[in-house]
């Protein structure tokens, strides 16, 4: 793949990664993801960020077809996790860079990773700014978003905003432009970002939104660091908008079941709790577990304003597959949901209990009793269940109102 010229003088000369499927707990198979990492060629040549190690030679190679290494004169660092900064020493050793520069958190992770000795680091925060020639780098911190370090690179003369994770999605493909993709699976692939990574930090999200507009940052291109690049005013406004919308998690009115079963008896009250909804013209989407990464369901949230969650008793508690996304989603901190449990048992029959008490730990309101049924649910059981999916259905309905997405 070669680099390709973005706007004039800046060049994508990242890696491509159709591999690597699963970050940190968040699965991104089938797609992979792109490492995006920039090089602008001024008075003073410039990189932002680099690549995991293992990609460091493929970036080497883009860079050497519009760049001798040695001519880079800074490196910026927006953010040191390391599928951005793994390649940084190597980058470092080839190119000797008279700066590299970074926020003052990430001065903290880069001493933690690298063995700097010699390396002319400089830490700067928002507000500072310096000239490389035609072009001025402004710096933006954007704490916690996603990292404490992580912070934005925007260049004025051409209204370029070099967004680092944000904006981003984890997608392998031979375009680099967003407008070149299709639009519904681009859609899909920001929300499955957002809500496996960026979700927690979502006053983050809209706390940045206000300072760009204060700051008043003239962009028309948003190149973050995987994924897709946003070229021209719309494509622009599209992914603002589109961020501060999932950055509002305002209510949707769409439910998510999901359930684990052992002898199908939850798995039946699963489905009478979407002839429920669906009797007041609630749509949902029901994932059987065993069928759906916890990242996949986690993904589905962002279209869903309701989660009903099944599990039957499993040694006085719930079943692993359940206690695992339950863990997952609560790390991510969905806001705005309503919740809802159900579930079969032989004995004890503490599930049910044990699932409330998760969605409700989570800050969801919790419109309707659990529904719990021994050995295989019976007419009573069955019409319970609907009842439980018609009772969350009503409330979401309301719950949305004229505000429902
Ligand atoms: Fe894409 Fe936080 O690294």
């Amino acid at each position: 793949m070669k680099p390709v010229e973005i706007k004039k003088d800046v060049f994508w000369v990242g890696a491509v990664d159709f591999g690597c499927h699963n970050f940190h707990g968040y699965s991104i198979a089938p797609r992979g993801t792109t490492y995006n990492s920039y090089l602008v060629r001024d008075q003073k040549n410039v990189l932002f960020d680099t690549v995991q190690a293992h990609h460091a030679e493929d970036m080497l190679t883009r860079l050497r077809q519009v760049i001798d290494p040695e001519k880079i004169d800074y490196i910026v660092v927006n953010h040191l996790e390391l599928d951005h900064a793994g390649a940084l020493a190597e980058l470092v050793r080839v190119c000797r860079p008279e700066k590299i520069y970074c926020s003052s958190l990430g001065l903290k992770s880069m001493a933690g990773y690298f063995n700097m000795s010699g390396w002319p680091v400089q830490a700067v925060k928002t507000g500072d700014t310096i000239n490389i020639g035609r072009r001025n780098i402004h710096f933006v911190e954007t704490r916690m978003l996603h990292w404490p370090d992580s912070m934005f690179s925007y260049l004025p003369e051409d209204k370029l905003l070099i967004s680092n994770d944000a904006f981003g999605q984890n997608v392998a493909a031979g375009c680099r432009f967003a407008d070149e993709f299709p639009r519904a699976e681009l859609e899909r692939a920001i929300e499955e970002y957002y809500y496996n990574i960026v979700l927690p930090f979502s006053p983050q999200v809209l706390k940045t939104l206000a300072l760009a507009a204060e700051l008043k940052l003239d962009i028309d291109m948003i190149a973050p660091d995987h994924g897709f690049i946003f070229r021209g005013r719309e494509e622009v406004s599209y992914i603002l908008e589109k961020y501060r919308a999932l950055a509002e998690q305002k209510p949707a009115k769409k439910a998510l079941i999901f359930y684990d079963t052992m002898w199908h008896s939850t798995e039946k009250l699963a489905y009478y709790v979407g002839c429920g909804l669906e009797s007041v013209g609630v749509p949902y989407r029901v994932m059987f577990l065993k069928n759906h990464h916890h990242s996949e369901v986690q993904t589905e949230l962002a279209r869903c304003g309701a989660v009903i969650a099944g599990s039957p008793t499993h040694n006085n508690g719930i079943l692993p597959p359940v206690a695992a996304l339950l863990t997952y989603m609560k790390g991510l901190r969905p806001l705005n949901r309503l919740g809802a449990a159900f579930g079969s048992y032989g004995w004890s029959g503490e599930s049910v209990k044990v699932l409330h008490e998760w969605l409700a730990g989570m800050g969801m309101d919790m419109p309707a009793e659990p529904v719990k049924c021994a050995w295989s649910p019976d007419r009573p059981a069955l019409d319970a269940a609907f009842a439980l999916g018609r009772k969350v259905g009503e409330a979401l309905a309301a719950k949305c109102g004229a505000d429902c997405k």
